[in-house]
This record gives C-alpha cells, structure tokens and sequence, in this order.
C-alpha cells in the first residue's frame, strides 16, 4: 500500500492556505487510499524566535485542527513529531550526507533568513538544516507520496536527492518519495499582496484567512481582498493576481475551475461575496468539531499518545538499519 507522510509546522495559527493547499486533502483522499502518518512537527518551530509556551499550545491546537478536519485516527497516524525520537535521530545522519550547499540554495531559507536579519535577529543554525530534518521525516517512514502545497516542493526534491544518494553510497535503506499537490489550492495567496504566499507567520493579519477566524471576520477579509485595476472577470495570475486568487479560492472551496468560473462574474463584488459565503461553509463544520474537541481534552491525547507510539515502531527499524549502514551501532 502507498505510504503518505506529510507535516504542520506549529509556528501560527493553521491558515486557508494550509487547508486547501495540504489539510483538506489528507482528509477527504489520502487517508482513505494509503497508509497515511501526518505529523504537527513542533522541532521545526524552533528554527525561528519562539515562544516555548506558545509553541506548545500552538502544536495542541493544530493536532485537534487536523482531528477536526477530519483526519480519522482509526484510517491514518495523527502524531507530534517530538515525541518520535527518530525524526532528529535519522536528520544527523542525513546532515552527513547533504552539502551545505544544498542547503544554501533552499528559496524558504533564503527568505527566512533575510527576514530575520532585516529584524535585526540573528539566523538560527536549525534555519539552514531545517530541509534535512523534514527529508528523515520523510524518509523514516519510507513514504512514497507527500502532499504538500507549492512552496514544499523544493524540500522534497532535496529528500528525494539525499535518499537516492544514501542508498548509492551505503547500499538501499531509503525510499524515494514524490510530492503531490491539489489541481487547484496548491497556493493560495495573501488577500492584501496577492502576490505573496498567504503564510501562518506571516506580518499581514488582514490578508490571512484562519481556519479559526468567525464567519463575519472571514466575510470582510475577503470583501476586502486587494484586487486590480481592470474590470472584467478573468483568471490571469500574472496580469490580475488578486482576481485570480479569488477564484482559485471560489474553485477550491466548491470544485471546478477557476477559468470557467470567471465566466460567471460581471464584478468583482458579486465574486467577492460568493468567495467569502463558500469560504465561511467549507469552515463552519470544521470549527465546530474543534470546538467539541477542545472540551474533550483526553480524547486529543489519547490519539496523539497512540499515534506517537505506532509511529516509533515504523521508524525505528528503518532508523537502525540507516545507523548501521553509515557505520554507526544500532539497536
Ligand atoms: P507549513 O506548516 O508551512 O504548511 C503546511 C502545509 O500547508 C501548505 N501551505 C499552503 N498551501 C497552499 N497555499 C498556501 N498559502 C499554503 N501555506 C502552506 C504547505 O505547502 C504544507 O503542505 N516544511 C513544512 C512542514 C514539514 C513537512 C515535513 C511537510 C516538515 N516536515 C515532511 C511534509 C513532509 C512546512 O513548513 O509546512
């Protein structure tokens, strides 16, 4: 059976993007056709200034927002990638197969990175190898598939690089696994700079739709979403950005495609309003299970504990036989 391993990082509030790019789709395909693991990986959130309590609550909050999207424990592996000893085990071996180059040429790091130090924080060590630890969480799972928005696509490819090269140089231990995306999702933008990513840590609250925003806040980010100049309804993501999100959005939400649904529109208002309405409905049950989910506390650690442990047990001996192949003693 397909193996599909994907991650969260709990470094702000799970945003649309995240659901329709990655979420929604672990829960209405992924865990229906494979053996699915998909993780809250809490040690990525410290490559950036954090706050221990925050990052913790945040890690709570995004395992009971995957439950509540409708990742079924009893079809796939819900876990927090700190409690699996493997995933920092597996990234040093992995750091001694990749080159500081490759790591260097990441697009995420160079931004990241020039973010901090425009703050005036320093780059954090964990920053830069950042891209191997999410390759061992990959690889610890021989997982054939990883779906992930756009913006992951770079990182796998390095994943997928670092395990065809281990298994040339220390003989098979590694899976080589591919990302997949959603036909239409796989990037949603900021609704106030179309032309940048709608990220969780991002400074632009108002283009940030969360998954836990009310309905009426979602409604006014979305009618205020920045659009252009023109006046016709078409999708042109280089010439109109902000109108091609829309109804990227509209499309993603209520199936379809993007450019037959901006036949549908004379004004922007109207599409607007459309987007705004599908957006609030593809959100109101999954808020309302989150809700009923946080007034049962020992059922999310239950789950969490559980996956924690079933995920060990697939990793372990893939962990050990990669230790023993690089000339280390395991096990
Ligand atoms: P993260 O936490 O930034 O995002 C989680 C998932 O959401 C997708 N995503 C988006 N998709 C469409 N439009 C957007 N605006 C948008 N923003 C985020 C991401 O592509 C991702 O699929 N490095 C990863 C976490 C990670 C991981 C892994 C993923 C760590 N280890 C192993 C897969 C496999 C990250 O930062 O995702």
């Amino acid at each position: 059976m397909t193996r599909v391993f994907s991650g969260i990082k709990p470094t702000g509030h799970l945003t649309l993007g995240n659901y329709l790019g990655a979420v929604r789709r672990w829960a209405e395909v992924d865990q229906h056709r494979t053996d699915a693991l998909f993780c809250v990986v809490d040690m990525h959130a410290l490559t950036v200034d954090h706050d221990p309590a925050r990052v913790r609550r945040l890690s709570r909050q995004a395992a009971t927002l995957l439950l509540a999207s409708g990742l079924d424990p009893e079809r796939c592996t819900v876990f927090v990638q700190s409690q699996v000893d493997e995933h920092a085990r597996l990234s040093y071996v992995l750091e001694c197969v990749a080159t500081d180059g490759e790591a260097r040429r990441m697009i995420q790091y160079k931004e990241k990175a020039v973010r901090e130090r425009d703050r005036g924080g320093s780059v954090r060590l964990s920053l830069l190898t950042y891209p191997v630890l999410m390759a061992a969480d990959i690889l610890a799972y021989g997982t054939d598939e990883v779906p992930v928005g756009d913006d992951q696509t770079q990182h796998v490819e390095l994943a997928r690089d670092l395990a065809v090269r281990f298994n040339q140089r220390y003989g098979q231990a590694f899976v080589v696994p591919r990302a997949t995306h959603p036909e239409v999702g796989a990037r949603v933008m900021n609704l106030q700079e179309p032309t940048s990513k709608m990220g969780k840590t991002d400074d632009v609250g108002p283009g940030i739709v969360y998954l836990l925003d009310e309905p009426d806040v979602v409604r006014k980010k979305i009618m205020r979403a920045v659009t252009d100049s023109g006046r016709d309804v078409v999708h042109d993501r280089v010439a109109r950005p902000g109108l091609a999100n829309l109804l990227e959005i509209l499309a993603a939400c209520e199936g379809g495609d993007p450019g037959e649904l901006s036949g549908a529109y004379r004004s922007y208002g109207a599409l607007k309003k459309d987007t705004a309405e599908a957006v609030v409905e593809l959100l109101r049950p999954v808020q309302r299970r989150h809700k009923e989910l946080c007034a049962d506390p020992a059922y999310v650690d239950g789950v969490l504990r559980s996956g924690a442990e079933k995920a060990r047990g697939m990793a372990r001996p893939r962990v050990d036989a990669a230790y023993r192949a690089i000339g280390l003693s395991a096990g």
